[in-house]
């Protein structure tokens, strides 16, 4: 049953959606697991620069089947501007995608809370979204799901349950002015009658394509080291991108999946708050933030940059049992001299080889580091990896050494053709 779940093995924006619009080129159904609209996906097509928030990057291949699974939470007003979108430039979504009835719906209060939240609590740098609001509710069993959108009475019951509550706490805790029940109630009528053609039961779905013998990718938002469990805590995201939450975001089960590809950056970044051992303060980290372009594909913010963290990477390895990866941006180092890769940390007087995940300990870690040495050629317009240069080749081979996984492919640079498989 070929399941491959493609997960983003660092912080997130790793290029998984110019990977997964790759390789979804050979494959039957893209399937997004957890997350919302706190993800930007970038897809460039020709000279197009296409950004999907909430909708698989398999979406620009015809033959693609797009499915939301039950682990995403789901903005009406993100999910429509995005199929309108994609409607304008001629691709057809109707009938190519489908959500699931057990998605969660993100609903006005909680992108409010999300935000009122950061200004007076601990700033995560949350894109805003609404995700964690919309998780918490999910998980205190008061959320509510698009297949409640069905039954009007128990909809309008639990919409008004909500807003008394959310009410209660914006006046009492914020004072902020309260929410109208009514007029929230009548825009998720309308979009309930816009939503419906795509809803299914998509682990359904998935349970018969995959009798069927039909291949699938599960796409990963965010990154292992955001993961509410494994990452950076408190300073991750509200769900579990690892490759764990494939099973329980899609209704599949672990012995479904066949493998698990990591994309892998081939330094690091960082957007929002949180630890970060090989983050560069210094011209250097500008200049990969320039190179690479470096700025939030949702919300715009500059990412922080570093060199690359083999310790960092070894961790997500582990914990998403992943055997290949997929090395992006390669070309982003091409000008530089010496490039280094964390392959340890000192810590109270001892050598680190492995990562911590608790964010105290991490932010006093002092990163250990090998030099490579550059390359200074252009690898943008390399058409087979054995054409790039030595040294970028010994940076790549390195980087699966450290990690104890065979490099699968190489990106060096946004384009579908600037993509190296290796043989
Ligand atoms: P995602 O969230 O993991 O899908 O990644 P993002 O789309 O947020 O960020 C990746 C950015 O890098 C996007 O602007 C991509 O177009 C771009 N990108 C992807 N792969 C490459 C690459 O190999 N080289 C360069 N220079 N840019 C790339
Ligand atoms: P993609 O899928 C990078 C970060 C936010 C913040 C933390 C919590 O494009 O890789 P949230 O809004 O999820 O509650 O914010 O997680 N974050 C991301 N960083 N890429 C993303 O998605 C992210 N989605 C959330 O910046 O630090
Ligand atoms: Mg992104």
């Amino acid at each position: 049953m070929p399941v491959t779940i493609v997960v983003g093995a660092q912080w997130g924006d790793e290029g998984k959606g110019k990977i997964v619009d790759h390789l979804s080129e050979k494959v039957d159904i893209v399937a997004r697991y957890q997350g919302g609209a706190n993800a930007g996906h970038t897809v460039v097509i020709g000279e197009t620069e296409h950004v999907l928030h909430l909708i698989p990057s398999g979406i620009f291949h015809e033959h693609v089947t797009c499915l939301i699974g039950n682990g995403v939470v789901v903005d009406p007003v993100a999910l429509m501007t995005e199929i309108r979108q994609l409607e304008k430039l001629g691709i057809r979504v109707a009938g190519r995608l489908f959500i699931s009835h057990n998605a969660h719906l993100i609903m006005p209060y909680h992108k409010l809370l999300d935000t009122i939240r950061e200004q007076t609590g601990e700033k995560i740098g949350t894109t805003g979204r609404g995700i964690g609001p919309a998780y918490i509710d999910k998980f205190m069993r008061v959320g509510i799901r698009i297949v409640d959108l069905l039954d009007r009475d128990l909809f309008m019951k639990k919409l008004r349950q909500n807003i008394s509550e959310k009410n209660t706490i914006l006046r009492k805790i914020y004072g902020e002015t309260e929410l109208d029940a009514d007029r929230i109630a009548a825009e998720y009528v309308e979009f309930d009658r816009q939503i419906d053609p795509y809803i299914t039961d998509t682990s359904l779905y998935l349970q018969k394509a995959l009798r069927e013998n039909k291949s699938v990718l599960a796409e990963g938002a965010q990154g292992a080291l955001l993961d509410v469990d494994h990452g950076t805590y408190p300073f991750v995201t509200s769900s579990n991108p690892t490759s764990g939450g494939a099973c329980t975001g899609l209704g599949i089960p672990p012995t479904a999946i066949t493998s698990v590809l990591g994309v892998v950056k081939a330094y690091s970044t960082r957007v929002g708050n949180g630890p970060f051992p090989t983050e560069l303060r210094d011209e250097m980290g500008d200049t990969l933030r320039e190179t690479g372009g470096e700025y939030g594909a949702t919300t715009g913010r500059p990412r922080r940059c570093g060199w690359f963290d083999a310790i960092a990477l070894r961790h997500s390895v582990m914990i998403n049992g992943i055997s290949r990866i997929a090395i992006t941006k390669l070309d982003v180092l091409d000008r530089l001299g010496d490039i280094k890769v964390c392959i340890g940390y000192q810590h109270g007087g001892k050598l680190l080889k492995s990562f911590r995940s608790d964010a105290r300990t991490l932010e006093s870690l002092v990163p250990v580091y090998e030099t490579f040495p550059g390359w200074n050629t252009p690898t943008g317009d390399m058409t087979s990896y054995d054409r790039l240069p030595l040294n970028a080749r010994r940076y790549v081979e390195a980087i699966g050494t450290f990690t104890g996984t065979e490099v699968h492919m190489v990106s060096v640079g946004a384009r579908r053709d600037q993509t190296l498989f290796m043989r």
